[in-house]
């Protein structure tokens, strides 16, 4: 049987990777987190002081970063030149830096160069904002998440601030509203829905609901 590539974007802290997790997990598919990896970039370059108005501190970084996915279980576990880094690259330093390092064209070229790779041999899910558009716009399903920003807010605050007591409610709505904005209105490939992607608003269903509704449009393809 081939291969089946499924696609989840949407907008900032809507959900896509817990369903795109469950879903790889019930489907025994890979699963690939994009936005760890613009996450990764981003970290470099903080902690390289790199200039995004500089495309060669851009270029010379991109040569300089090798990232490195390890499956171990369905989380996301990913490693910036052999040190992990999944926990960091979660903090806010990085939320606040990676649309602007996102929206660079010689980073996505990269970026989507690799995640190309990933979806050649092996059934995939991978979830992010051009999933559907731009990597795999031949992708077997589709789908677009979407929910209340006040909800989003919600989930992403009971998931950080057990760990980041001093983040507060406000602060994380802003950071995804601003980044909704950033990358909705970028001038490469920004955050569309595919002509062809199912929309999923979740504001109001569970995650079983939500992987149910993914595992039947899977199911509808065979
Ligand atoms: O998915 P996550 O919220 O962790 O992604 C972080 C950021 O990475 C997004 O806000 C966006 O700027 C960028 N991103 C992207 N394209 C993707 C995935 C993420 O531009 N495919």
């Amino acid at each position: 049987s081939k291969n089946i590539v499924v696609a989840i974007d949407g907008y900032s802290s809507c959900g896509k990777s817990t369903l795109a997790k469950a879903l790889a997990k019930k489907l025994h598919y890979i699963y690939v987190d994009s936005g760890a990896m613009y996450r990764a970039v981003a970290l470099y370059f903080l902690r390289n002081n790199i200039d995004t108005k500089n495309s060669e501190q851009i270029e010379e970084a991109l040569k300089n970063i090798h990232l490195n996915f390890h499956s171990r279980d369905y989380e996301t576990h990913i490693t910036l030149n052999d040190e992990e880094v999944s926990e960091e690259i979660r903090q806010m330093p990085v939320s606040e830096k990676v649309s602007e390092v996102s929206a660079l064209k010689a980073v996505r070229r990269e970026m989507v160069k690799q995640q190309q790779r990933m979806g050649k041999s092996k059934s995939i899910v991978m979830d992010g904002r051009d999933i559907g558009t731009a990597v795999f716009p031949n992708a077997d399903l589709k789908i677009f998440m979407t929910a209340d920003p006040a909800v989003r807010a919600k989930r992403r605050y009971d998931e950080i601030h057990p760990k980041n007591p001093d983040v507060t409610l406000a602060e994380i709505y802003e950071n995804i509203a601003h980044r909704d904005y950033q990358d909705t209105t970028r001038a490469e490939s920004p955050l569309v829905r595919a002509h062809d992607a199912i929309i999923l608003d979740n504001t109001d269903l569970t995650p079983e609901q939500q992987l149910k509704f993914a595992l039947d449009r899977v199911e509808g393809l065979h």
